[in-house]
């Protein structure tokens, strides 16, 4: 096996990158084995999967920053649950671009540190800031032969509409540049409340503009799912309910990624 990789990604904040990539690493790892990637100094989908909050003394110097600056993640990678692994993050993340600089790392630093643990897993799935900096381009420009793709987060906001071209755009220089595999597996709305009228107007303007990249699933609202980061997924008696929007949204997302073969163009 060689991974596939997976990056959720928009530079708009607060629409589900951290909730939905924990999700969906943890849905995926029920039977492949994952590795989950926390590229966001927030360390939220660190603390998403570990129910640890105290990530700047827990995980310090034992994050995705060290294993990036050392070109090898092996160190970095730790056990969080039956074919789930997880690299960390903590706020030094933000010292990402100084020290790649400092040791002239280019954006295929992380592409280098995930070399030696790219047969070991089905799906490297990796969480990115609300912004178009290292944190977002290094994910999006590491080549797997497994496939690499990115899932674009949309929260039926005109705030991350007009994020989306900005987006694709990251993703279209990173394919150019480092990852001729770089495919968008699709858009995902995300954080939809059933009764907001302009989301209808938006699923047209998203439909129009970006023919065929919208996931059909669209994730709604839920107070059991905003509730996962305080309960975890252990002995989580709302579970269900919780995932329910994204025991499809895996599904289609595994379709989509089969049927769009590694280095074919979008
Ligand atoms: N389907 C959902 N239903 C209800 N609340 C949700 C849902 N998905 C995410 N949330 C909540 O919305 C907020 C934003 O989600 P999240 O932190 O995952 O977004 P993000 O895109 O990672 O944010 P950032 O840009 O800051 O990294 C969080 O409080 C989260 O618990
Ligand atoms: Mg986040």
């Amino acid at each position: 096996m060689t991974a596939k990789i997976i990056t959720f990604g928009i530079s708009k904040g607060g629409c589900s990158k951290s909730t939905s990539s924990g999700i969906t690493s943890f849905l995926l790892s029920k039977k492949e084995k994952v590795l989950a990637i926390d590229m966001d100094g927030q360390g939220n989908l660190t603390s998403f999967l570990t129910n640890e909050y105290d990530i700047c003394n827990v995980f310090e110097e034992k994050t995705v920053l060290e294993a990036i600056l050392e070109g090898d993640a092996r160190p970095y990678i730790i056990n969080i649950g039956k074919n789930l692994d997880l690299i960390p993050s903590n706020d030094f993340l933000a010292t990402l671009p100084r020290k790649m600089f400092e040791k002239q790392l280019k954006l295929d630093a992380l592409q280098k540190a995930l070399e030696p643990v790219m047969e070991d897993y089905d799906w490297i799935i990796i969480d990115t800031p609300p912004s178009l900096s290292e944190q977002t381009v290094l994910p999006l420009s590491t080549y797997s032969e497994g496939g690499t793709y990115a899932v674009v987060m949309f929260d039926g906001s005109m705030f991350a509409y007009y994020a989306i071209p900005k987006f694709l755009e990251i993703v279209e220089g990173a394919k150019e540049r480092y990852n001729p595999s770089l495919q968008t597996a699709g858009i995902l709305f995300s954080l939809i409340d059933s009764r907001a009228k302009e989301n209808d107007v938006m699923v047209e303007a998203i439909e129009e503009d970006y023919p065929q990249l919208k996931f059909k699933t669209v994730i709604k609202r839920k107070a059991s799912t905003r509730r996962l980061a305080i309960e975890g997924f252990e002995g989580n008696s709302e579970l269900r309910n919780a995932l329910e929007h994204y025991i499809p949204f895996v599904k289609e997302l595994k379709k989509r990624v089969n049927q769009k073969q590694p280095q074919e163009s979008n």
